[in-house]
């Protein structure tokens, strides 16, 4: 494991009582909420059984209230990333980088592994987006996917195709630890074809970080083309980052999101970039 990696760790604080932080910053209201409740057929009691808050509205997305128990949450140490030229953000950690296994092994991070690198998991986001994913034509079966181990490297990453010989519904994880003290990193987006979900785990707290701004946003397209290009966006949805919440968002071609502008910022922006990802691009643009 690098040095740096060793070196510099921040212990995350212990998110404050509820209910102050419960509930998401919300441009639009909400009216097509959907609790949805385990199925009951995991057999290991695991976090697995978390609540997800499906949403519709502006685009197929979840949000989890609390990604960890709050004993378990506050062991978690954010590692102080290597600088890596590579990344997206100039600041990460991919599980294909030495010292990724050491830090998911470690307290906390074990525990969440434990969840969001299951298979259990990940067909559970799966079924929740299954009628999304059909009601689209994406190429995956959700009744038929299933974890293959597999670890993108960073080479893998930038290839717009990866192997379209493969099977679409065997899916893999990406779970990058990032982090950003620029205040200039902003666009809405769609995550790459091949990114089945995405979302952000949120590791930080915004205040703690002396962040304004730097929201996590959904969008819409008031010149949507179907093509997986954010025209004009129009800011639907605000999740600030708050400790031990997180967002999920089908990857479809409606899936407008990104990092709204950062007006301060004294410390760092930290987060996880959760991916369950196909090998094949499972998104098809118009045109
Ligand atoms: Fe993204």
């Amino acid at each position: 494991m690098p040095s740096a990696v060793c070196r510099w760790r921040h212990r995350v604080r212990r998110p404050p009582a509820e209910p102050a932080r419960r509930r998401p910053c919300m441009v639009a209201p909400m009216s097509d909420n959907k609790p949805v409740r385990p199925t009951g057929q995991l057999k290991r009691k695991r976090q697995t059984d978390m609540d997800l808050q499906y949403h519709s509205q502006p685009t197929p997305h979840a949000v989890i209230s609390e990604l960890l128990a709050p004993d378990i949450y506050s062991r978690l140490q954010f590692p102080d990333l290597p600088e890596a030229p590579g990344g997206r953000t100039g600041h990460d950690l991919f599980s294909c980088d030495p010292g990724w296994s050491e830090i998911m092994s470690s307290p906390g991070w074990a525990e969440l592994a434990s969840t969001f690198l299951s298979e259990d998991f990940m067909k559970r986001v799966i079924g929740l987006f299954a009628d999304d994913i059909r009601s689209r034509n994406a190429l995956l079966d959700p009744d038929a996917v299933y974890l293959e181990p597999y670890r993108e490297s960073r080479v893998q990453l930038k290839k717009p195709v990866m192997d379209e010989s493969r099977d679409p519904n065997a899916l893999f994880f990406r779970f990058d630890f990032q982090a950003t003290t620029s205040t200039g990193w902003h666009f809405a987006h769609t995550d790459h074809p091949r990114r089945v979900v995405g979302g952000i785990l949120f590791i930080a707290d915004a205040e703690e970080e002396g962040m304004e701004g730097g929201e996590f946003g959904l969008f819409s397209d008031l010149e949507f083309r179907d093509d997986r290009v954010c025209h004009s966006p129009k800011l639907e949805k605000v999740f600030p980052h708050r400790h031990n919440k997180g967002i999920l968002l089908l990857n479809c071609n409606t899936a407008f999101h990104g990092p709204l502008p950062i007006r301060k910022l004294t410390g760092t922006r930290k987060w996880i970039y959760y991916s369950i990802s196909s090998h094949r691009n499972v998104w098809r643009p118009a045109g």
